[in-house]
């Protein structure tokens, strides 16, 4: 029963309980959607159910080339299972094709190509709006060390080369994405993480031939077919069943 559990931190789209082992957390995965710091909510329905598929999928296939997550296993439809870590208070952005708020600083047109694949570093903090960072801040006010940032930039870099390729694959343009990392000890050593999610909550991800939005944009602008963005990624990265069909199969691959 999911009220009987201790709740260890409570987000805005997503849970943690105490997990079953110590060292473990189950990650509860929402329908509630916000946007622009809390001021906009909403609910989408099935979007916990799809995220929870879609990030264990993502984090499985990252595990695969050799990228460290929190990731355990899935548990339900809502929820996973995951190493508890401390997370690392940076949001950490990558991004391919000017969009959001990169194309509104520098007034850049939506959908144009970057000239390099930029990351940029925001500070998790709700009260001061998760503002944009430099590393310097980061490593001034303690929140990273120079050797975790080298590691992060690199890891993120991997990442974001990885999935703009199984992106491609099913006619998914990676815009651009949110990470978020977390240290983990492992008797005296430390290491860092992929932690949080990988979803179309915090990634943007359009059509390769029609750049329709697919991704949280369609919630965040008034789009329409909220719901039905995220069930096409998914349905495209082979993990909604069709209808009528109750299997998992891979994914549909794209000429
Ligand atoms: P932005 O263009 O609004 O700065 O967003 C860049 C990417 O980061 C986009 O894929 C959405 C994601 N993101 C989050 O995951 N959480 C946030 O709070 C914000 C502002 C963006
Ligand atoms: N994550 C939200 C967004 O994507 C911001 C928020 O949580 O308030 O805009």
């Amino acid at each position: 029963m999911v009220s009987r559990r201790r709740t260890v931190y409570e987000g805005k789209a997503k849970t943690l309980f105490e997990g079953p082992e110590p060292g473990t957390l189950v990650q509860y995965f929402k329908d509630d959607a916000t946007a622009f710091n809390n001021q906009k909510k909403g609910v989408i329905t099935g979007k916990g159910v799809l995220n929870n598929r879609i990030s264990e999928y993502l984090m499985l296939r990252l595990g695969e080339i050799g990228v460290p997550t929190h990731f355990v296993r899935r548990l339900n439809m809502r929820e996973q299972l995951i190493r508890e870590v401390e997370i690392v208070p940076i949001e950490v952005v990558v991004r391919n094709i000017a969009a959001g708020s990169l194309a509104q600083r520098f007034k850049l047109e939506e959908g144009s190509l970057l000239p390099r694949s930029i990351v940029e570093y925001y500070y998790k903090s709700d009260e001061l709006g998760d503002p944009l960072v430099s590393e310097e801040h980061i490593t001034a006010f303690g929140w990273a060390t120079y050797q975790e940032l080298d590691e992060i930039l690199n890891l993120t870099l991997r990442i974001n080369d990885f999935l703009c390729g199984l992106f491609i694959g099913v006619g998914l343009k990676l815009v651009d994405l949110k990470l978020e990392y977390g240290r983990l000890w492992e008797e005296d050593e430390m290491r860092l993480v992929l932690a949080d999610e990988i979803s179309p909550d915090n990634c943007r991800l359009w059509d390769s031939r029609t750049n329709e939005r697919l991704d949280k944009d369609r919630f965040r602008r008034d789009l329409g077919k909220v719901e039905e963005g995220y069930q096409e990624i998914a349905r495209r990265l082979g993990i909604l069943p069709e209808a009528g069909r109750g299997d998992l199969r891979g994914p549909d691959t794209m000429q």
